[in-house]
């Protein structure tokens, strides 16, 4: 899952088709409304209200704690804001993937929350890769802190995309 550059690639497609959809929205949605009903503008028309999100609410100091943690932990090779190795598409010397982003505009969001934090806590050494494993230095709730954290970098309509198939992936 995580070695495959194919993978990596096939999911470039599917985030431009997701803004594509709510682009497509969006015209539909303002042109529907111009003649009649001009009183619904841009507002009631944005991106965010044409997608099912839901988010939940996340007090600061835990967004905070996750930031923090993320800024000890990752942010050496995810980069500061989780925006991910430069080049992290391409292979290093070694053969291996530099660290992705993590903000959503990676891979990461094509896991359920499941596999990010298995991936999180056993590394991927065990497939061939770099990350190192966190289970003996974060607790569950540390890292699950953490991927709320990224989670709340996410535009609404890749964590939407991520929410479908979490959902999907409980059933
Ligand atoms: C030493 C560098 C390094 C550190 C530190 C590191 N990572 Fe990673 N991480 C990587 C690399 C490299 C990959 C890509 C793994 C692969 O291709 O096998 C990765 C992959 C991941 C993935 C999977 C992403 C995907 O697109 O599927 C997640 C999630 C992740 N890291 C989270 C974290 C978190 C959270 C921390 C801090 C607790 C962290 N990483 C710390 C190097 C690192």
């Amino acid at each position: 899952m995580l070695k495959s550059p194919g993978d990596r690639i096939n999911s470039v497609p599917m985030i431009i088709g997701s803004h594509a959809l709510v682009l497509i929205m969006l015209v539909l949605g303002l042109s529907a409304c111009s003649n009649d009903e001009p009183q619904l503008t841009a507002t009631n028309s944005t991106p965010s209200a044409t997608v099912e999100t839901k988010r939940l609410p996340i007090a600061a100091e835990q967004l905070q704690h996750g930031h923090d943690l993320f800024l000890s932990h990752c942010a050496q090779c995810h980069g500061q804001n989780a925006q991910g190795a430069t080049n992290w598409q391409q292979r290093d010397s070694s053969g291996a993937f530099p660290a992705p982003p993590l903000n959503g505009t990676g891979h990461a969001w094509h896991h359920p929350r499941a596999v990010l934090e298995d991936t999180i806590r056993n590394g991927t050494a065990r497939l061939g890769g770099k990350m190192p494993a966190w289970k003996d230095k974060l607790s569950d709730q540390e890292i699950r802190t953490i991927v709320v954290w990224l989670q709340s970098l996410w535009p609404d309509e890749i964590y939407a995309a991520w929410y479908r198939m979490e959902r999907e992936s409980r059933q």
